[in-house]
């Protein structure tokens, strides 16, 4: 019986820490834990993600200057960043002519878009910046497009973020984010369409449609009026 117990207790203890610290991603202890964890992985997350280039091209850069059309120079801010994704897609996209800053915590994830944009030689066409998303360090109405790619749910206050990407974004700018599709394993973390819809019109943004990207996120399009 007392070895039944103590298996019982080792089982739910290492459930209780793949869920904390992987299958959350260590949201629900804190900032400071979210962003150690993601300086762990720094050097294994592209490989681990094994995003699809293409698709990423198609649904993502491409789609984007669609919607900013006829503009070609955008300024861009990628708000968490990572390991570069969006800087390194858009500076990859012909017909692109603008320049994208990729902003992100993780001092690591950070370093790891940098050695990637070097290597791929897109150093004149992005900036990386160390800053939190809840505290954008930019005036207001400053980008033409903000993006923020599988990240919201990871901050302490997922509102002050949209709030704080609102505020930077020009009137007709696009705005481009993502809301997770599984929302059973992240209670009170993940919003789903009508919550994000709710939140979006809240600060004034309109045209809000969803579209499907990939297995595990939804994206959130919207647009601040002229
Ligand atoms: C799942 S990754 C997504 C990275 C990138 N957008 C992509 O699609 O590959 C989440 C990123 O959010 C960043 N992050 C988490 N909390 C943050 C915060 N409060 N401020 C800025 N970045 C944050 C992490 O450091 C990590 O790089």
């Amino acid at each position: 019986m007392t070895l039944l117990a103590w298996a019982l207790g080792l089982g739910i203890a290492c459930f209780l820490i793949w869920w904390l610290l992987i299958e959350t991603e260590g949201v629900y202890l804190g900032r400071r834990v979210v962003i150690a964890l993601y300086d762990l992985v720094a050097h294994r997350y592209d490989r681990i993600k094994q995003f699809d280039e293409y698709a990423d091209h198609m649904l993502v850069s491409q789609a984007l200057l669609a919607a900013i059309a006829p503009k070609t120079d955008p300024l861009v801010l990628d708000v968490a960043t990572g390991t570069g994704r969006v800087p390194l897609l858009m500076a990859s996209s012909a017909g692109f002519h603008g320049h994208v800053v990729g902003m992100d915590a993780s001092k690591r994830m950070l370093s790891v878009a940098q050695s990637k944009r070097i290597a791929q030689g897109f150093d004149s066409f992005s900036t990386l910046l160390r800053a939190d998303a809840a505290q954008l360090p930019f005036p207001a109405e400053h980008f033409e497009v903000v993006t923020c790619l599988e990240a919201l749910e990871f901050m302490p206050d997922q509102a002050a973020v949209l709030a704080e990407m609102a505020r930077v974004l020009k009137k007709g700018g696009i705005l481009l984010a993502t809301i997770r599709i599984d929302t059973r394993w992240m209670p009170d973390r993940t919003w789903n369409e009508p919550k994000m819809r709710t939140e979006l019109e809240a600060l004034g943004l309109r045209d809000i449609h969803f579209a499907i990207w990939q297995e595990d996120y939804t994206q959130v399009w919207a647009r601040k009026p002229l």
